[in-house]
């Protein structure tokens, strides 16, 4: 253990310091870890604080990067428990310093059965959604004015947006229906497609918590971010529906990367 203005840390734990502070869900994989691992190399005045369920996958990343620079909390997002200990951790650990940025990434879909989080509530909106509506009420206070939320959306938060493989769009439910496992989606017959339309309707979800936010938090940037903008033409109808959202939340340049999305 190590000791700063009297608060007790895990000796590996960066010290608060003149470093920007990330904090983080979805890092250990796909697009997030390359936001990772695009900040430890390019940007030393970046710490990352990231919020991971415990894995081999997270504890290989912790392994590989400088403890000054990377810290890791365990936080199951599928647990409101779990995610709600891990940010009186982070807040704990901010010892008043301030978040710079807050990147909202981690997602599920499950397309194989109808799952719930430990909470009872279905996956996708449990884990994509719900969770980090938490994370963001609980750390929001700690943010810097003039820092960035970034929640991490899809293409398929639109039910027109074209798709060459015929993904199973979510059809409008009340939040009830939407976090109940069994409930959900429940008029689309085939398990796949349910899966697919409970994913769509979680990124939706980010979406709406980006505007939500933008319109609360004045100071704050906030955008929804989708990975395939602007990427290929039969994109660009849906995109530019996207771009009619992002208009009220947060302008971003076309075909920025998360980690450009995130630090500026
Ligand atoms: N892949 C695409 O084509 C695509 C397209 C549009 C949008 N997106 C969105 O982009 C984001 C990242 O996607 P990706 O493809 O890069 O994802 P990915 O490689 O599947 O990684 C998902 C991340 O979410 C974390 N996660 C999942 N369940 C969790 C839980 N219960 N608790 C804590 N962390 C959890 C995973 O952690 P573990 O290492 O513990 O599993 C992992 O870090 C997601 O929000 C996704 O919806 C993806």
């Amino acid at each position: 253990m190590a000791y700063h203005n009297g608060v007790r840390f895990r000796a590996s734990y960066p010290r608060p310091g003149t470093r920007k502070r990330l904090v983080m869900t979805g890092g250990t994989s796909g697009i997030g870890r390359r936001v990772v691992e695009r900040l430890l190399i390019g940007h030393p005045d970046w710490t990352i604080i990231l919020l991971a369920r415990p894995s081999l996958r997270a504890q290989e990343l912790q392994a590989s990067a400088d403890p000054e620079r990377l810290m890791v909390i365990d936080a199951d997002l599928a647990n409101l428990r779990s995610a709600d200990r891990a940010c009186d951790e982070v807040i704990r650990f901010l010892d008043s310093e301030v978040i710079d940025a807050l990147a909202l990434n981690a997602g599920v879909q499950t397309v194989s059965h109808d799952a719930s989080s430990a909470d009872g509530v279905e996956l996708a909106f449990a884990v994509n959604f719900l969770a980090h509506f938490l994370i963001v009420e609980r750390l929001k206070g700690h943010m810097r004015c003039g820092g960035r939320i970034v929640t991490t959306s899809s293409e398929v938060h639109d039910p027109d947006a074209f798709c060459l493989m015929g993904i199973g769009r979510a059809r409008w439910q009340d939040p009830m229906v939407l976090a109940d496992r069994i409930r959900s989606q429940e008029h689309i017959a085939s398990i796949v497609d349910r899966g697919e339309a409970r994913y769509c309707a979680s990124k939706l979800l980010n979406v709406m918590l980006a505007r939500h936010l933008a319109r609360e938090l004045s100071t704050i940037g906030v955008i929804a971010f989708n990975r395939y903008r602007n990427r290929t033409r039969p994109q660009l109808a849906a995109t530019a529906r996207l771009e009619a959202c992002h208009a009220c939340v947060c302008a971003y340049p076309p075909g920025c990367s998360l980690a450009r999305a995130i630090i500026k």
